[in-house]
């Protein structure tokens, strides 16, 4: 990506065993061009010094409320003023709290309170603290209020536990600010389909997949970010997306490719990612089939229409990006289907791998297009959306 636009970011840290990730994460800021501030709350302090962060940002860390000098010339509201961007990163439990109930009382709450700077959490703690109802209602509420939620990721704790409540690693939280920055798909309106599509057999009976929707879900949270109007036409998943994202909710193929078809003619980009059903019931018994004393049932089954390859055909002047999953020969079958669908680029996983694909929150792809192979080695789901949707902006350096 070329042409980031330089920022003022302000950094927070809280009392978090993540506070030492952030020390890398000011340096990716710097490194990339940005002007980058500190501000530690008191508990931080005892997990990270402020040496540090001042050493790494080349700033005075800024620490107390109630500093005289600071305060000489209203540091808290000159901070909330200097900041084009506040990271708080890792967010404790505690602080998200103060933060949903407006808080002015140490110096990061009353910047919060302040400041009209774009605002990104990113949450660290244990993961009862982050699955407790009043930390998913503070969640709910700050982020459908202004702030920007990064993460947190599922893995291994500090504490010994695992489950979600992890802190983003840095890298992943660079991209989420940098491609909010960017608004590298600002103006254009983008489909993406997500999860698998449920064909009936019966009332109570359907042919479906193992699909999860979860990097579907991710791409279009990250072309949400990108400044993207976002459709997402999802299949039957257990996924909530952010208010952004404009969602439409499905359960045939056919179903999902009328809903696409109508949204198409104005659309800039189609991502189909969604594991649509191959085939469907020829015929859907209304009342439930009863167990048969044979010991075979046929069903008889036709092919789905091939949703992406039927689009590609119709609107050829729009780019479309598809998804394969494979067991075998991933890139001789990827190879063959972004000619045979008419595809602009594909994104090629190999599911045999159970670290990666369907129902984990990891991925590893190679992107193909005519020309081009580029790899992207294993991340969160989340991490790569960004990086693939990236690709489709004016700034992409290769592949497209
Ligand atoms: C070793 C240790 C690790 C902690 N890690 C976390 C954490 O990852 N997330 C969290 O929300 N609280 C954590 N806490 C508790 C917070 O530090 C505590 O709630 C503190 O009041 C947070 O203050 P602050 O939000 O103002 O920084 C930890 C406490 C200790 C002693």
């Amino acid at each position: 990506m070329n042409n980031i636009k330089k920022s003022n970011i302000l950094v927070c840290i809280t009392g978090s065993i993540a506070a030492y990730k952030s020390v890398d994460l000011v340096r990716l800021f710097k490194k990339n061009g940005h002007e980058v501030q500190v501000v530690m709350t008191e508990s931080a302090r005892e997990f990270i010094t402020p040496l540090t962060l001042q050493a790494i940002s080349g700033h005075k860390v800024h620490q107390s409320l109630l500093d005289i000098d600071a305060e000489l010339a209203m540091g808290h509201i000159e901070l909330a003023k200097w900041a084009d961007v506040i990271v708080i990163a890792p967010c404790s439990a505690e602080t998200i709290a103060r933060l949903s109930l407006g808080r002015a009382n140490d110096l990061l709450g009353a910047i919060i309170l302040a400041s009209k700077a774009k605002k990104f959490i990113a949450p660290a703690m244990n993961t009862n603290m982050w699955s407790n109802p009043v930390t998913k209602k503070n969640i709910f509420y700050l982020s459908s209020n202004d702030m920007n939620l990064i993460g947190p990721a599922k893995g291994d704790q500090a504490c010994g536990d695992v489950g979600y409540g992890r802190m983003s690693e840095p890298e992943e939280i660079y991209e989420s600010v940098q491609v909010t920055l960017n608004q590298s798909l600002n103006g254009k309106k983008i489909i993406v389909t997500a999860g698998p599509t449920r064909e009936q057999i019966d009332p109570v009976r359907f042919i479906s997949n193992n699909s999860s929707g979860k990097m579907g879900f991710a791409m279009a949270e990250a072309a949400a970010s990108s400044g993207a109007e976002v459709f997402l036409i999802t299949g039957p998943v257990s996924l909530t997306c952010s208010d952004l994202i404009k969602r439409i909710d499905v359960k045939t193929a056919n179903d999902m490719y009328e809903e696409s078809l109508k949204l198409m003619h104005s659309a800039d980009i189609f991502i189909g990612c969604a594991a649509v059903a191959d085939f469907k019931s020829v015929e859907i018994s209304h009342q439930k089939i009863k167990k048969s004393f044979e010991n075979h049932f046929d069903i008889r089954l036709e092919k789905n229409i091939d949703i992406i390859s039927s689009l590609a055909e119709q609107f050829p002047a729009k780019t479309f990006m598809g998804f394969c999953a494979e067991t075998e020969r991933v890139e001789e079958y990827a190879k063959e289907k972004l000619i045979s669908k008419g595809l602009d680029l594909i994104v090629a996983n190999d599911v045999s791998k159970s670290d990666i694909g369907f129902d984990s929150d990891f991925n590893e792809v190679n992107v193909y297009t005519k020309e081009e192979k580029k790899y992207f080695q294993k991340s969160t789901k989340s991490l790569l959306a960004i990086k693939l949707i990236n690709l489709l902006g004016p700034d992409s350096q290769s592949i497209h």
